[in-house]
């Protein structure tokens, strides 16, 4: 293979994720040039990329790079999120055409990928930012893949996109979400699931353990029949191996071992600042972001746990079953799921990005890490009717109406035994909330109309928004 522009498409930053969506590419035939900062890394990677290495062009000079992919050309950026992004985009725009198309498939930022993507545009140059989910098993072998951009941009480069995606019963998980930082929008959305589902499992997880005394081993099997059921999912599934596996150092559980402050990289977060900002009520994923922070806060804890004694405590024998636990978190994981996806169609709205709901859900059915059987159901039910809550979807009505009763359940006993459950108790609420025709907030707007005469509108229609207190102020 010459030098000379044979490559179809170029990666920068051979990384973990980069190098294995790089021969993930190469294996689906379409010829890849490659760039690493440091050389050496490139080489190593093509010695190592065994019989797919002939469609790898290696470049050890962002000149070469461009000099080997076929114009007009696309060029996956995999480096990290923030300014490297930024760097890498300077140092190579002044070498492409303006035909030339960059993609950055890390975890950016969205409103990053609405500056970029503004910038371009004044530029008139492509730039693509795309979502990659499936962690480095997913980049080799099938990740979901969330889109944002100009459409002609991105149907450019589909082919090869969805020819690498996850399939899911044959349908490619790879789809365009709409213009600017819609993909990364999405993506971000993914990730504060992904923080809720895992924290949700987590405090399901404590109640076994420390209420119900069961050991690894004991909890392992619950899993797994979960992952016989509505529950069927990829993270149910992780779990049911990790609660099975033992430390060759030790021999212990590994669950018993591992030291319980969950880190994060931030895109949790950002999910729960963006719903903030759209005033978009998504509490599971809020809890969880929080739920992480106060895991960080070791010595805090072991402080509150010296003053006022540990929380939690036994619960009574056949306080709580397996199956209240199941029903709880399939009930629990509706309920973020109607959240996120409301998150969605908001930030859709107020940003004008028109994101095909049903194709979220769709691209989520495989590859990612969210990936589970319901997330079918959901891009069904949102078919249907996009614009409705998911948690009024026929199918879904029918599991949270069979499935509350027991989340209420094992939100109070959890509660009354100190286990912590503040996901599930999130959700319980949220959805009490939204069932509650005549809610409290007459109070609060009274209160605001007290001190600040920010009037009211009344039940009964008339025209007076102020109350008797005026002059209390
Ligand atoms: C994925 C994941 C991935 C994320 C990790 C770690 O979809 O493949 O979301 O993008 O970076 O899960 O995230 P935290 O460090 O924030 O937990």
């Amino acid at each position: 293979m010459t030098k000379q522009a044979v490559a179809e498409i170029g990666l920068v930053g051979l990384g973990t994720m980069g190098a294995a969506l790089s021969l993930n590419i190469a294996e689906k035939g379409f010829p890849i040039a490659v760039w690493n900062r440091t050389t050496s890394v490139t080489r190593e990677f093509v010695a190592l990329a065994g019989d797919l290495a002939g469609r790898i062009v290696p470049a050890e000079t962002l000149e070469a790079l461009v000099a080997a992919i076929r114009p007009p050309r696309a060029i996956i950026l995999m480096v990290p999120a923030g300014p490297a992004v930024d760097q890498q985009i300077a140092a190579l725009r002044p070498l492409l055409g303006k035909d030339d198309l960059i993609i950055d498939a890390g975890n950016a930022e969205f409103h990053d990928t609405e500056r970029r993507a503004k910038d371009a545009e004044v530029q008139g140059v492509p730039f693509i930012g795309m979502g990659v989910s499936g962690g480095e098993e997913g980049a080799r072998h099938g990740p979901a893949i969330m889109g944002g951009g100009p459409k002609v941009a991105w149907e450019r480069v589909a082919p090869i996109l969805t020819a690498i995606s996850a399939k899911f019963e044959g349908t490619p998980c790879a789809t365009w979400m709409g213009p600017g930082g819609a993909g990364h929008f999405v993506k971000m959305v993914h990730n504060g699931i992904e923080y809720a589902d895992m924290q949700m499992i987590a405090e399901l997880y404590g109640v076994m353990r420390d209420g119900m005394g069961l050991s690894a081993d004991q909890i392992a099997p619950i899993f797994e029949c979960w992952n016989a059921g509505p529950l069927k999912s990829y993270l149910i599934e992780i779990s049911g191996a990790v609660a099975h596996a033992k430390d060759p150092e030790t021999g212990k559980p590994m669950l018993d071992i591992i030291l319980d402050a969950a880190g994060q990289k931030g895109t949790g977060r950002w999910t729960a600042i963006e719903a903030q900002h759209l005033a978009t009520p998504v509490p599971v994923i809020e809890a969880a972001v929080a739920a992480r922070n106060v895991s960080a806060r070791l010595a805090a804890r072991k402080a509150g746990e010296a003053a006022f004694g540990p929380a939690p405590q036994p619960l009574p024998a056949g306080a709580l079953s397996d199956d209240d636990l199941e029903k709880a978190l399939i009930a629990g994981k509706i309920l973020c799921y109607a959240q996120g996806f409301e998150m969605l169609a908001t930030a859709s709205t107020s940003f004008g990005w028109g994101v095909p709901l049903p194709e979220v859900a769709k691209v989520w059915r495989a590859g990612c890490i969210i990936r589970s059987a319901m997330l079918n159901d959901m891009s069904q039910a949102l078919e249907q009717d996009p614009a409705r809550n998911l948690i009024l979807a026929p199918v879904f009505a029918e599991h949270l109406s069979r499935c509350h009763t027991a989340l209420r359940k094992v939100v109070a006993t959890a509660s009354l035994h100190g286990l912590p459950v503040p996901a599930l108790a999130a959700g319980l609420t949220w959805f009490d909330m939204m069932r509650t025709a005549r809610g409290t907030a007459n109070l609060i707007q009274a209160q605001r109309d007290y001190f600040g005469a920010h009037g009211f509108d009344r039940l009964d229609g008339l025209d007076i928004h102020h109350g008797p207190w005026a002059g209390h102020q």
